[in-house]
């Protein structure tokens, strides 16, 4: 789902990667420094401090702030919030039902952008967001609604209808909308992502990369733990 990017090469980009030490994150910091027809300052933003792992020299700036704190956000985001172009929202907070899901990390996006757009001068120009495939599936995690979820049947499309549970992806494009047309925005609906990181939540493709792997160390069968209803799209 896009509106115009708005990629301007005569103004320099300045992006906020928000969860950059998440698989997404630390990726999208990679490519962005090999993008070679664009030069981008990059800030990178994480809860906890920068894993050992994670090369420094990736990033122009590490910040480091809970987004769910508000006070502690403006704090940090001041010194820069002059100047960042774009935010590449790749953050999420984890909890145990889907309103509270759609709550916190909410407020997480509403703090970084009220920042943001408040700068004196604001130069944010583009939100791109990060969600998944339960955009269509709702939200399969929240164990209120186990077995009660009605949800589309694969493939799915981009314009399909919303499904009737809360969602967080839902809440985090509503969001992002409210700020438009002063700001475009992006949202990226991927479906299971491979990439390596001690600080994702999930990855279920390298998991299986790494059973794969045992397996042929073993001489063991590979036996593909998924169902008919597993669907890598
Ligand atoms: C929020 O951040 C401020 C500034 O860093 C800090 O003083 C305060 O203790 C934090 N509040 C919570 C609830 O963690």
């Amino acid at each position: 789902m896009e509106q115009n990017q708005n990629l301007n090469s005569s103004n320099p980009s300045v992006a906020l990667i928000v969860g950059v030490t998440g698989m997404a994150g630390f990726s999208l910091a990679q490519a962005l420094n090999s993008h070679h027809s664009h030069t981008w300052k990059i800030h990178g933003v994480a809860r906890r401090p920068l894993p050992t792992w994670f090369p420094p020299s990736l990033l122009h700036n590490f910040i480091n702030f809970d987004a769910l704190n508000s006070t502690d956000t403006l704090a940090k985001l001041s010194p820069i919030s002059h100047e960042v172009t774009h935010v590449f929202w790749l953050a999420f907070q984890l909890y145990d039902t889907e309103e509270l899901n759609v709550a916190k990390n909410s407020a997480m996006l509403r703090n970084v952008l009220d920042v943001l757009t408040k700068a004196s001068p604001s130069h944010l120009r583009h939100v791109t967001l990060q969600t998944g495939t339960k955009h269509y599936m709702g939200p399969i995690f929240d164990p209120s609604l186990a077995g009660k979820l009605v949800h589309h049947k694969p493939p799915f499309v981009e314009d399909s209808s919303r499904l009737p549970y809360p969602n967080f992806y839902y809440a985090l494009e509503d969001l992002v909308a409210s700020y438009s047309p002063a700001l475009t925005f992006s949202v990226h609906r991927s479906s299971i992502i491979v990439g390596a990181s001690s600080r994702s939540v999930y990855n279920a493709l390298l998991s299986l990369a790494v059973y794969a792997a045992i397996c042929k160390h073993q001489k063991l069968p590979f036996h593909y733990p998924g169902n008919e209803m597993a669907h890598f799209t």
